[in-house]
């Protein structure tokens, strides 16, 4: 994914415009200027603007959900992405080629072996084993039957369809034959695969099922995703990053917390508005800057000192390259002072408070927070203390979280306890 110097996006989208109707350049013309599509285009009979000037990339192995209401122009969209709809102007690279430059044959070449697809109504064909329409797309491409098989058969069982693969489409459920779908598109071996509202004809129990499948196809398989819906919880769920269109014009590109967080505008805010922000915010946005932290080698003084700054009874300890230990609380400090110890080792307990991890979603740090006596400790990546929670900080954030999304600048400026190497990381 090299081009010498830089990662080449494995989409790449610059400043698109599709127009349907009469007076396409007139109406790019007269969208230009950032006005809204209605109004630019008032007077232009039967001139639709469905994209206008959308800016993006999308990174090789990436979900990247597009987002928005009916009509906003997601599907005109992703058809400009794998060539089935010419761009008015501006351009679409597939793994730095330019689609609109490529000839028709080119073009099919680029379909076949870099972009699948996968639609809402399964667009089985009826008549067709599972199998048989599971390698379909191998069979136009003339794949010897054999290989054909082969890796339709892989494709059924990375889907959990193994067993079916000689039924019919009506023999199966909305939720398989979307199944069969996305096996489909597994078995054509390409990089990338467009899901135009792939979902969103499934009952909510069903989606959820194949919502966590495709996560863990992903995982394992590192496709590039362009995933269309206007769900927004389902956008949350699978989207690395979301664009959220409207009215043709993408207005924000986050991910699912910053769309949450830091909402471009008052649409954003309402498209976001009932979502359950305790599943998509994380223990990172809540958390707080831990008061009294301390290295492991400072003496008990400085912990007792840190103890007084604060107010507080127990001291957050870190080891070597920050690594979080655990707590000392102000009666082990008391006693390592008596004893007259030069540092904190040997009175450092884990006992004390919970430890979660900085991407835990808020959902799930209630019963953490109930259980721990102090402050929650949150942990990077490498155990350091990111931050603490305190069982006040996470019940005002919820309150918060109902109207204003504020509560990532909960943490205040007090300075870490004058301990010095006892900084947070
Ligand atoms: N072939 C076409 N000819 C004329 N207008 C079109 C065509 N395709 C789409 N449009 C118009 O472009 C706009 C965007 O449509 P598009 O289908 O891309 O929206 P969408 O976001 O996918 O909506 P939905 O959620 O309903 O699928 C709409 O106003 C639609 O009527
Ligand atoms: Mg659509």
């Amino acid at each position: 994914m090299f081009d010498g110097k830089a990662i080449v996006s494995a989409v790449a989208v610059k400043s698109l415009y599709k127009i349907f109707g009469s007076r396409p350049a007139e109406a790019v013309r007269r969208l230009e200027g950032g006005a809204p599509r209605a109004e630019a285009l008032a007077g232009l009979p039967a001139t639709t603007a469905a994209v206008v000037d959308a800016t993006f990339e999308v990174r090789p192995g990436e979900i990247f959900v597009v987002m928005g209401l009916s009509g906003s122009g997601k599907s005109t969209l992703i058809r400009t992405l794998n060539g089935l709809l010419r761009p008015t102007s501006g351009s679409v690279e597939i793994d730095g080629v330019d689609v609109g430059s490529l000839k028709p044959a080119a073009l099919r070449k680029l379909r076949r072996e870099k972009i699948s697809m996968v639609f809402q109504h399964f667009a089985l064909m009826p008549h067709r084993t599972v199998l048989e329409n599971a390698g379909y797309a191998l069979e136009v491409a003339g794949l010897p039957k054999a290989e054909r098989r082969e890796r339709a058969m892989e494709a059924i069982r990375m889907v959990g369809l193994e067993g079916w693969e000689d039924k019919l489409p009506q023999d199966l459920s909305g939720g398989m034959r979307q199944r069969v779908g996305l096996a489909r598109a597994l078995a054509a071996g390409t990089d990338i695969l467009l899901m135009d509202e792939a979902f969103s004809a499934l009952d909510p129990l069903i989606r959820r099922e194949i919502q966590d499948q495709l996560l863990e196809l992903q995982a394992e398989l590192g496709k590039t995703i362009v995933f269309i819906t206007h769900d927004l919880n389902e956008a949350m769920r699978l989207g690395d990053r979301i664009a959220v269109m409207r009215d043709g014009r993408i207005v924000q590109i986050g991910t699912a917390e910053e769309i949450l967080t830091d909402p471009a505008n008052d649409y954003v805010q309402r498209f976001v508005a009932d979502v359950d922000r305790t599943r998509i915010l994380t223990a990172s946005s809540v958390m707080e800057k831990p008061h009294s932290v301390v290295d492991v080698n400072a003496g008990p003084r400085v912990a007792a000192h840190a103890l007084r700054q604060t107010q507080t009874s127990v001291v957050y300890v870190t080891g070597s390259q920050k690594r979080f230990l655990g707590t000392v609380t102000e009666d082990e400090v008391g006693r390592a002072l008596r004893a007259g110890r030069p540092n904190l080792d040997g009175y450092v307990t884990t006992g004390q408070v919970r430890t979660v991890h900085a991407d835990t979603a808020v959902a799930d740090l209630f019963a953490e927070v109930a259980e721990s006596t102090h402050p929650v400790a949150v942990l990077d990546d490498r155990d350091r203390l990111a931050g603490v929670i305190p069982r006040i900080t996470l019940l005002s954030a919820l309150g918060g979280l109902a109207d204003s999304p504020t509560t990532t600048e909960t943490a205040d400026a007090v300075p870490v306890a004058a301990a010095g190497k006892g900084e947070p990381a």
